[in-house]
Order: structure tokens, then C-alpha cells, then sequence
């Protein structure tokens, strides 16, 4: 029985990857057959992206069919785009109706038909946390907070998600994940990125990329993603978005490369590129990045495609071009395949003239255009002639709507519960303040509605805020002092005699909404208003619950050791001001985890996986809270610590087990996270890193024994020849407060 199974199992394999192999096979014979018959003109518009407002009527955000019919023909029939992105836009009105969404597309496609040779165009969203720019998309915590969650399957789902209502909203290709590392807390797009560690933006990104793309993302309900930002434009070091870092190959390959290696492994078909750039070297003239490793070493077949209008930037910012022409030659030949220009057909016409001089080879135009008309048939646009997936059933769903509250639930970290203050009882009297307690952008972030995200107007008016949530739970008393935007000066006078009057105070802290550039902060401090109303709120002697919204770790030491519990919401999405709720008065046990180092002062910028001269002598990793600190309304405790051998020879498996048990009263979910240390190497090792985790859910006194096996992969790092290398000898195990050892030895 068991050998018939067997057999038809590896016959059913083997029948998927022979039809895969043809599959491949005939998009690249339709590939070639097509760029056989092109013109150069027509391959050069295959590589320029423009911006919706290029085919827009004046104020198209707010017409009915925003295109203009003159300007699209001159885009599709006289430049021969290859893709458009973006919504109608103004910076504070963005977001449009699906029906909108739908027609306008459809108007793109129709539009394509008439062109000579019925070339799709691939049309690119930021959907970033969900389809931001359709009204009433399921929009998810942002990327921090799925990390916070530990949770696979959640990302997982998001990634399905967003790709059913991108595709039903009529929009192509999504520019999402970002698999940048957090590992720099002022950077204004650390929210973006998965947090600090690598396993688990590996983890979560992937999840995610393979919820999106499914088996195959020709389906109706999914859609191609974009890894972002490659590479290194996380990491600034001065921390201002878009300025230069530093980074060092070894560094490189250690932190900042495995996750976008991961991301095409996954099957990401297209890679954005670094806006800023690296060690001297723009990222979109940087051959060695985009050639010699993107392609040669992660073997990468999809397209790249500029970030906006840094191709001009490298003459106009750079100062590395001469001309904007010499601009467009130095990203072309580095590899960029497609161009966000994003404004004007700049890059087609000097393109064009660079080929026709000889400057740009045809080969390297052929080579672009491939990868392109590859895409576009393996996302199945070419036999696609109008959004076919339809809206009901498919965008804004009651099963979605409950997972993004369940990955928002999961997304929030109890960072601190004194006398266990938390869960409140539902008879609590509350006072709620603070600037982000009544809000709901401060919750979504950038990225949201619009650009921004700070229109709280367009936000809808079904989701709750803190406040609005707070006050739909508890059967006490419940009252508001502060404003309704985020600037609105808060009286501190009536939130301290209010405080008087309730059990609770429960303080909203935090950031107003951002991204990018316009997100630049010159220190990590608070700002004085935000501490001075927290300050005055403690002299009360009322229990205080600090609860911190914003996409950064800003400093709150001084007010959160004095407070009886913090929150650590970050950016939870449009259903985290339930979330939270659920989490303060106990309907849900918090199981979040800091995907991040929660820095104590503002120049304490030091990681978990830090090196072991970083915690020496004076030196102290010593954050307010540590990476995956996160408690619980009940207890677990980690034991058993166990390895299937004291010894491995060089290129084997290790496996892992330990028990997890639920020593407390509540039902409760927890992660177990399993860190490595290399003992003695001959490049110096993080004093741990993270390798394996899995996310439980155990009942009072449950107990459950959790296995993971760690590969050579697991064990290796970048060697003194910036090679990947095991070094036989010893390493250690660390779960909970358990630690194991044992040896690799040579063969
Ligand atoms: C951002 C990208 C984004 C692009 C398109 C850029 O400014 O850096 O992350 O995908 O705009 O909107």
C-alpha cells in the first residue's frame, strides 16, 4: 500500500516538474518569438515605467475616468510603455473606489489592444500592508508587526490577501516585501522591513512571497511580487532616508544579501533597487550588486526595476553622471531592466538614441526586454483582457477582515505588566489620552490612503480607534482628553484632574504617520510634550498604561519605568485599535515579540546578535527590551533542551528538540525562538543568532516538544575569503535559559 503511494507520489512529482520544465519552455519560446518582431522602439518602451498621472486628466483623484484617451494613446502607441504605476494622485487624496480601479485599468488594457503587437502593460501598486489605494482593502499591521507575530501562517495569508484584492482592484504586480534589514532604528522605513534579524525576515518574507505568488501567479487571485530595496539602502548611517551606507562585503553578505537570496528562491520575479547608495557606489550604477551578484551568484532570472526617477538622480543628485544621458548608459549597462522614470519619456528618448549611437548594445536591450515579456507572461497578463477575478467574494472578505484582526492581535507586545495591571476588568473606569489614542492613521503608517498616510479623513469610519475600541468594551467609564490630529495640543491640567476620576489611565504615545524622506527624525528622543503629559500623568499616582503606536523604538525609558504596563503597538493596521483592546481587557492573550532591539537611550544602538566585543568590559547590550521579549497574561517555561548527537561531521543535520509548557492559568500562544553561537571562529560570531522558531498554542499545563533541525547552512558564515564556511569545532544551543553544546568535527 505504502509503496503505491510512494510510487504515484513521485509520479505526481515528477509529472509537475516535467510540465513546469514546458511551461518555462514555451513562455521562453513566446518570449523570443515576440522580441523577434519588435522594434526598438517598441523594446525600449518595454522598459520605461511612467506614473499614472502621465495619462491623467487634471485632478484625476477626483474624475470619474480619470485617463485622458490623447495622453494614454501617446503613451502606449507613440512610446510603447511597458508599465504604469501608482494611483490618481495628490499627495492627500489617493486612495479610489475598486469599481474606479477596475475601469481604469481596464481602460489600460483595452487601450493596449489597439497597439501593434497587443503587449500588455504590467501595472505596479505599493501594496505594501494590503491594496492601500483601494477603498475598504483589508490593510494588515505593517511589516514590523508581522514580524512581531512569529507567525508564518499569518504572513502567509496576508500575502494571499493582498494579492486576491490587488488583483480584483484590476492592478498587476506588487511592490512588496521590502527585504531590507531594520538594523537602523532612525531610518524612517524601519516599520517597512521585517525588523532586525535575518531568520526571521527570511521566515516571514518567503511566507509571504509564497501566499502572494502561490504555485503558479498566472492565477486569477495571485500576482507577482517585487523585493525591495536592493541592496543596503536599510542601513544609512546617519539614519536619514535616502544618504549613503557603509557596508562592508562581509557585512553584506552576512546581513544584508541572504534575505533578497531568499526572496528569489521563493520565485520573486522582479527586484526594486536601492535609492541611495552603498560604499561610494549608487545602487542603480552599481554593476557588482545588480550583475555580478544578483544575477551570477543568486541566479536570478526576473527584471529589476529602478526605484522613482533614480536613474535621472545619478546625474541630477549623484553627481556621478554628466548628463542625465551618461545617467540612463551607466544603470542600463549596471542592469537595470526597466526604468520608474516616472514623469516624462526621458529615459525612452535617450535610451533609444544611446542604441542607435552604439553607446547601449542591442544585446543588453534584448537581454532587459526578455526579462520583462517573461514576466508578463508567467503573471498570465497576456491572456488576460479584463480584471476576471470579481470583487465579491474575493476583496474585503469577513474571513479576511478576522485574520488581519487575528495578525494584529498577534502583531501587539506586552512589554511590561507590574502587579499584573493588565487585563483590565470590563467594569474599569479608563481615562484614554495621549496624541495617537484617538487616531487611526497613527496606526496604519505610511503607505496607507496615500503616500503618507496621514489623511485621517479618508480613513473609514467603521474601524476603530484606541479610544473608540476602549470605549466599546469596557461597562466602566470612559472618557477622552486630547484632540483629533495627532498636532493638537493636549491640556494636561484636564488629563491630570480626569485621571483623578478613573481607575486607569490608559496614555497613547508615539508618532504621527510617515515614510521615506518626509519621516527624517534628527534623534530617536520623544518630543518633550509627549513626556512632560506622561510625566504629569504618573505624578497622579493613577495606574498608568503606556501604549506606544509609531514605526519606530522611540525613547521612552524614563516614563515607561515608572509606568505599570507598556504596550508596544508600533503599527498594527486598521484593526489595531480593537486589537489592542482585545489585549487590555483580556480577551486576548498578547503572544507579540520584539523583532527588534527596543533601544534604552537614543545612542544605544546595539542589536541582539551583536559581537561579543560590543558586551565586554564597559561595553553592555542593555536595551529598555530586548529582541523577542514579549510577555504574557499567562507563563511559559522552555526545558529539555536536548541535540540528536554531541558530535556532527562537517555537512550534516543537527536536530533539536525541547519542551515548551504553559505553566499559568490561560490559554496562550508562544514562540520559541532557538539561537546558535559559533564558540571560536576565524571571523568573529554574534554571541547568538537566531535560527529556528515556532509559534504554539498550549493550554494551562500543556506541554508539547518541539523539534527543529539546523543545516550547515545554520552553522556557516562569511569566511576571512568572504566565502560561506563551517568551521569544525564547538557550538552552542541556546533555548530559553537552557544551553547545549556540541562539536563539528572533519570528516
Ligand atoms: C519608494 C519605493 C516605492 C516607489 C513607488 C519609491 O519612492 O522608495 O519603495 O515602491 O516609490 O511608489
Amino acid at each position: 500500500m505504502k509503496a503505491h503511494l510512494l510510487i504515484f507520489s513521485l509520479f505526481v512529482t515528477l509529472e509537475s516538474a516535467v510540465s513546469a520544465q514546458d511551461v518555462n519552455d514555451s513562455i521562453d519560446h513566446k518570449v523570443q518569438a515576440l522580441l523577434a518582431q519588435m522594434t526598438l522602439e517598441e523594446k525600449v518602451g518595454q522598459m520605461t515605467q511612467i506614473d499614472f498621472s502621465v495619462v491623467s486628466v487634471v485632478n484625476g483623484e477626483e474624475a470619474e475616468a480619470p485617463i485622458e484617451q490623447g495622453k494614454l494613446y501617446d503613451a502606449l502607441l507613440n512610446h510603447h510603455v511597458g508599465s504604469i504605476l501608482n494611483t490618481p494622485t495628490t499627495p492627500n487624496n489617493q486612495v479610489q473606489p475598486i469599481e474606479k480601479w477596475r475601469k481604469m485599468t481596464q481602460a489600460i488594457r483595452e487601450a493596449t489592444a489597439q497597439t501593434r503587437l497587443k503587449i500588455p502593460v504590467i501595472y505596479g501598486i505599493d501594496a505594501i500592508h494590503g491594496a492601500n489605494y483601494t477603498e475598504n482593502a483589508v490593510l494588515f499591521p505593517q511589516a514590523i508587526n508581522m514580524a512581531a507575530t512569529f507567525n508564518t501562517d499569518l504572513s502567509f495569508k496576508e500575502g494571499e490577501i493582498t494579492a486576491r484584492e490587488v488583483k480584483a482592484s484590476g492592478q498587476d504586480w506588487n511592490f512588496s516585501p521590502v527585504m531590507d534589514i531594520g538594523r537602523q532604528p532612525l531610518w524612517p522605513r524601519l516599520w517597512e522591513t521585517y525588523g532586525e534579524d535575518v531568520h526571521l525576515a527570511i521566515a516571514l518574507g518567503s511566507a509571504y512571497i509564497n501566499g502572494h505568488q502561490g504555485d503558479d501567479f498566472a492565477a486569477a487571485d495571485k500576482a507577482p511580487t517585487c523585493l525591495k530595496h536592493f541592496v543596503g539602502y536599510s542601513y544609512p548611517l546617519n539614519g536619514k532616508d535616502r544618504t549613503p551606507a557603509w557596508i562592508g562585503e562581509r557585512m553584506l553578505r552576512e546581513y544584508f544579501l541572504p534575505t533578497f537570496a531568499a526572496g528569489v528562491k521563493a520565485g520573486s520575479p522582479t527586484v526594486m533597487i536601492n535609492s541611495a547608495e552603498v560604499d561610494g557606489i549608487p545602487g542603480h550604477a552599481n554593476y557588482q550588486y545588480l550583475t555580478t551578484i544578483l544575477r551570477g551568484e543568486m541566479g536570478f532570472k526576473g527584471f529589476t526595476v529602478s526605484d522613482w526617477a533614480d536613474i535621472e538622480r545619478l546625474y541630477s543628485r549623484d553627481k556621478m553622471a554628466a548628463s542625465p544621458r551618461e545617467a540612463v548608459k551607466i544603470a542600463v549597462m549596471a542592469g537595470i531592466d526597466m526604468s520608474m522614470v516616472p514623469f516624462d519619456y526621458s529615459f525612452y528618448d535617450l535610451l533609444l538614441d544611446l542604441v542607435k549611437t552604439g553607446e547601449v548594445p542591442v544585446a543588453r536591450i534584448d537581454e532587459a526586454v526578455s526579462r520583462i515579456l517573461r514576466v508578463k507572461y508567467q503573471s498570465g497578463l497576456f491572456e488576460r483582457t479584463e480584471p476576471t477575478l470579481a470583487v465579491a467574494g474575493n476583496f474585503s472578505t469577513k474571513e479576511a477582515n478576522a485574520i488581519n484582526r487575528q495578525a494584529a492581535q498577534e502583531s501587539i507586545v506586552l512589554a511590561k505588566n507590574d502587579n499584573h495591571i493588565l487585563p483590565l476588568k470590563k467594569h474599569t473606569s479608563v481615562l484614554v489620552t495621549g496624541p495617537t489614542a484617538n487616531l487611526l492613521s497613527v496606526m496604519n503608517g505610511g503607505w496607507t490612503l496615500t503616500w503618507q498616510g496621514a489623511s485621517e479623513h479618508l480613513y473609514p469610519q467603521d474601524k476603530l480607534t484606541l479610544f473608540k475600541a476602549i470605549q466599546k468594551k469596557t461597562k466602566g467609564k470612559v472618557t477622552h482628553v486630547g484632540g483629533n490630529a495627532f498636532a493638537d495640543e493636549i491640556n494636561v491640567e484636564q488629563a491630570v484632574s480626569e485621571a483623578r476620576n478613573h481607575d486607569v489611565v490608559v496614555l497613547a504615545i508615539g508618532e504621527k504617520t510617515y515614510t521615506e524622506t518626509p519621516g527624517n527624525i534628527d534623534t530617536l528622543n520623544l518630543d518633550q510634550n509627549q513626556l512632560n503629559l506622561a510625566k504629569a500623568l504618573l505624578a497622579t499616582g493613577k495606574p498608568l498604561i503606556l501604549v506606544t503606536l509609531g514605526g519606530r523604538p522611540r525613547i521612552i525609558t524614563e516614563i515607561a519605568e515608572s509606568a505599570q504596563a507598556v504596550v508596544l503597538g508600533f503599527l498594527p493596521g486598521m484593526e489595531g485599535g480593537q486589537a489592542l483592546a482585545d489585549i487590555l481587557f483580556g480577551d486576548v492573550n498578547p503572544s507579540g515579540k520584539l523583532p527588534i532591539s527596543y533601544p534604552r537611550n537614543t545612542n544605544d544602538i546595539v542589536m541582539y546578535d551583536h559581537k561579543p566585543i560590543e558586551a565586554f568590559e564597559f561595553n553592555q547590550y542593555q536595551p529598555l527590551y530586548g529582541f523577542g521579549h514579549g510577555l504574557s497574561y499567562t507563563t511559559f517555561e522552555t526545558n529539555g533542551l536536548a541535540l540528536s548527537k554531541d558530535k556532527i561531521v562537517l555537512g550534516e543535520n543537527i536536530n533539536v528538540s525541547v519542551n515548551v509548557k504553559n505553566t499559568g492559568g490561560l490559554t496562550g500562544k508562544e514562540a520559541v525562538l532557538v539561537y546558535l553561537n559559533d564558540v571560536a571562529a576565524s571571523v568573529t560570531r554574534p554571541v547568538k543568532q537566531l535560527k529556528a522558531f515556532k509559534k504554539v498554542e498550549l493550554q494551562p499545563g500543556q506541554q508539547q516538544t518541539l523539534q527543529f533541525t539546523l543545516t550547515p547552512e545554520d552553522l556557516s558564515f562569511i569566511g576571512i575569503d568572504m566565502k560561506r564556511v563551517v568551521e569544525p569545532g564547538e557550538f552552542k544551543v541556546m533555548v530559553g535559559n537552557e544551553t547545549v553544546h556540541f562539536h563539528v568535527v572533519k570528516n
